[in-house]
């Protein structure tokens, strides 16, 4: 048996601390010997809650399973893990202090005889790993990183756009998830809203934030499907504060409608994620005679994000984040050539680029003018992500570049980040890409004239939803 026990003060109250600890899926944010780990079992994290957690050894790894055996709110976790080589028993308790939490961390180790020999010789390095275990587990809930300068890889890959465009794929999430800060955050009283949440990034994004505890209203179009999927996050992750909005977010009657009926809620937003989206061949037109990317991709959240301002000026402070498109960096900002009125012009692909280059102006422009407000806008674009809008709109480029493509958690994970993470609040107007700033051009020719700008916001201000 080998025992192991640190402590650590950590200044922030004990609801805080066990909200982050308790959920033991985190470990892979603050122990460096965990290489990943996920919750197995759905609901709120309950005694018998299960965990995978994958740990490096010093040759290979090992699969340990932990299950929650006793749970005192805000005072005590106790979990068990069993793996191939060893069980252990981990005691987490948290008291108030003046100042914060007082975290004691006890782990008991039982070898199996196989390997009980060596875990003795090894005594010293297993300290050492207990030590840098709860060191790792204070500084994530320190949460006092600062936003990260570019690495290296991406600094020489902006340079050249192929390196850049290849770091849309998993190469890129896995080169940049080696430099991502744990998150930590207090989402309990946070009022999040994302649209096009009941598939791909958006889904995948509203899970991870309704996980870490925020509140959701999620903007869906279809009924049905809005009814299963606030279900599925609820029973998944145990949160239950999450509801949805219905709206097509193509017209301009619906957006204005959903923008009335939050003001009624009156409730502070203290996120607003942009995130539905869709790319359409041939060319269509709405109900109201706007084309359809130009509505959806563009209209919708500038009519949505302007009408909502005022809900997010009365959050402390705001964050509104647009899901642009790596397709942007081969448009130029071209007001007449917006909606490309010549069927024979038309492909789907360069409209959604321009709509992403259009939403991508916007976020400066927000971000320039709400800094007074408290509100800070950025955009990131996921890579490419294996969703179901890529299978749908772009088979082809899915057939060929399938093994290279990131998952949908891959892709929605800077959205997350955006949305929750300490740091993130200290940038704006900014592009991310992996949780770093990425230039919003990889061309000179694509850069936008400040008159182009000007034109844009009063083509969409003359916008009226009406043929
Ligand atoms: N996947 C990628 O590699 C990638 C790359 C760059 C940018 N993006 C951007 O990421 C965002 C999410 O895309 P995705 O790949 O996750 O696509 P997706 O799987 O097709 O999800 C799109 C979401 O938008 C919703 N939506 C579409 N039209 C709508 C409308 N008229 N009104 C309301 N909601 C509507 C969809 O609702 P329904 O379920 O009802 O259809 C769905 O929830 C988009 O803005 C996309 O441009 C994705």
């Amino acid at each position: 048996m080998t025992v192991l026990h640190e402590s650590a003060d950590i200044d922030r109250p004990v609801e805080e601390v066990y909200a982050y600890v308790s959920d033991f899926a985190t470990t892979e944010e603050w122990d460096p010997t965990v290489l990943g780990a996920r919750k197995l079992t759905p609901g709120a994290i309950a005694v018998g809650t299960q965990f995978e957690v994958v740990c490096a050894l010093p040759v290979g790894s090992v699969t340990l399973l932990y299950t929650v055996q006793a749970l005192q709110e805000y005072t005590r976790i106790e979990l068990r893990g069993t793996c191939a080589f060893f069980d252990v028993e981990d005691v987490i308790t948290l008291s108030g202090t003046a100042t914060g939490t007082r975290l004691d961390y006890r782990a008991v180790f039982h070898f199996k005889p196989v390997v009980a020999t060596v875990a003795a010789f090894s005594q010293k390095g297993l300290e050492k790993m207990g030590r840098e275990s709860v060191a790792g587990l204070a500084e994530a809930l320190r949460d006092n990183f600062p936003l990260k300068a570019n690495s290296r890889a991406t600094r020489i890959a902006d340079k050249w756009v192929l390196p850049g465009v290849a770091m849309f794929s998993r190469l890129g999430y896995s080169l940049g998830r080696k430099r991502f800060n744990p998150m930590s955050a207090y989402l309990r009283n946070q009022h999040m809203m994302v649209t096009g949440a009941s598939s791909g990034l958006g889904y995948a994004a509203a899970s991870e934030l309704a996980r870490r505890g925020a509140q959701l209203t999620l903007v869906m179009r279809n009924r049905e499907k809005a009814e299963r999927t606030v279900a599925e996050i609820k029973r998944v992750t145990g949160n239950t504060a999450i509801r949805y909005e219905l709206a097509d977010l193509s017209l301009v009657s619906e957006v204005d409608a959903l923008v009335a009926r939050m003001k009624k809620r009156g409730e502070a937003i203290d996120v607003l994620i942009n995130n539905a989206g869709a790319l359409f061949n041939p060319r269509q037109e709405t109900a109201e005679g706007l084309e359809k990317s130009f509505a959806l991709l563009l209209v919708s959240p500038y009519r949505l994000t302007e009408g909502l301002k005022p809900l997010l000026a009365s959050a402390e402070c705001a964050r509104v984040v647009n899901v642009v498109s790596g397709g942007m960096y081969s448009q130029k900002l071209d007001v007449d050539r917006l909606q490309m009125p010549d069927d024979a012009e038309y492909s789907g692909s360069t409209a959604y680029a321009r709509q992403k280059r259009a939403l991508m102006v916007l976020t400066k422009l927000w971000a320039k003018q709400w800094r007074t407000d408290g509100i800070t806008v950025n955009a990131m674009h996921p890579g490419w992500a294996d969703t179901p809008g890529v299978q749908d709109a772009l088979p082809l480029f899915r057939k060929m570049t399938r093994p290279v493509l990131r998952s949908v958690e891959e892709g929605a994970d800077t959205i997350v980040w955006l949305a929750a993470a300490t740091e993130a609040g200290d940038a704006s107007g900014a592009l991310f890409l992996d949780r770093e700033i990425r230039p919003d051009h990889l061309l000179n020719s694509t850069r936008e004239a400040p008159q182009e700008c000007d034109k844009l916001v009063a083509l969409l201000n003359g916008i009226t939803g009406s043929r």
